[in-house]
């Protein structure tokens, strides 16, 4: 497939795991485990594509409310995937970045995450950013305390809470895609969605395929972007 226009940055709500896999019988960590699989494919796709940078919500702020056997599954999937697959990404020239708060995550997971990002600083082909223990308001108020003990008096510009932001070099998203029929952006990039494009589909995350991230920028790219001009 070709378009002729393709996002900066796609941003991608995975919903749907538990669905998936109860419709199977299995439990919702086997769901999971099939999304994490597919995120993998997804990211080769997303390169192949020539799409810069692609983030993942893969846990919110949030989410730290689910039962703790589900939360210390994903923690378990999230060393797992670090451990494991990081060196793939490398090799591709992927750059590994985490989003997010970096309170309540286990200390020998943020100690892997600081090694992975050490390590693959330096790729420059995609940026993958997994959004972990990620919330917008949270990053909202992050960077205007931040901003205070940073001594700023006077007016605030969108400029300044910018920079205090957890990636202020990633542009903002052009594409949010959202599966599982759900339609809400769930806390997941406040202010950086402002002018982002949504693609939804009912499509259970792990089902959702190369043909399926085609129809997605297939739409995107028939969007008439304004940021709130007259129609071109
Ligand atoms: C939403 O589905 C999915 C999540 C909250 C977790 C997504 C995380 C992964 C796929 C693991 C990724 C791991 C790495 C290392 C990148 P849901 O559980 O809310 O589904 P439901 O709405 O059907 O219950």
């Amino acid at each position: 497939m070709t378009v002729d226009k393709i996002p900066t940055h796609l941003a991608l709500i995975m919903d749907g795991n538990g669905r998936w896999a109860k419709r199977r019988g299995l439990p919702r960590l086997m769901g999971h485990r099939a999304g994490l699989r597919r995120l993998e494919e997804m990211v080769r796709m997303v390169k192949k594509r020539g799409i810069r940078y692609f983030s993942a919500y893969v846990f919110s702020t949030e989410n730290w409310n689910r039962p703790q056997m589900e939360v210390e599954g994903l923690m378990s999937l999230f060393r797992h995937y670090i451990r494991r697959k990081v060196s793939d990404l490398k090799a591709e020239g992927g750059r590994l970045r985490f989003c997010g708060r970096r309170d309540r995550i286990p200390g020998d997971l943020l100690a892997m995450m600081r090694e992975a990002e050490e390590e693959t600083k330096d790729q420059t082909t995609i940026d993958f950013i997994l959004c972990l223990n990620y919330g917008g308001r949270a990053e909202i108020l992050d960077a205007i305390n931040a901003l205070i003990a940073d001594g700023h008096r006077g007016e605030v510009t969108e400029a300044d809470l910018r920079r205090f932001f957890y990636l202020p070099d990633v542009p903002d998203p052009d594409l949010i895609v959202r599966t599982s029929g759900e339609l809400r952006i769930s806390n997941f990039w406040m202010w950086e969605s402002a002018y982002s494009e949504f693609y939804f589909t009912d499509i259970h995350w792990p089902d959702f395929d190369e043909r399926e991230l085609d129809r997605a920028l297939e739409h995107y790219a028939a969007r008439d972007r304004r940021y709130g001009g007259l129609k071109s």
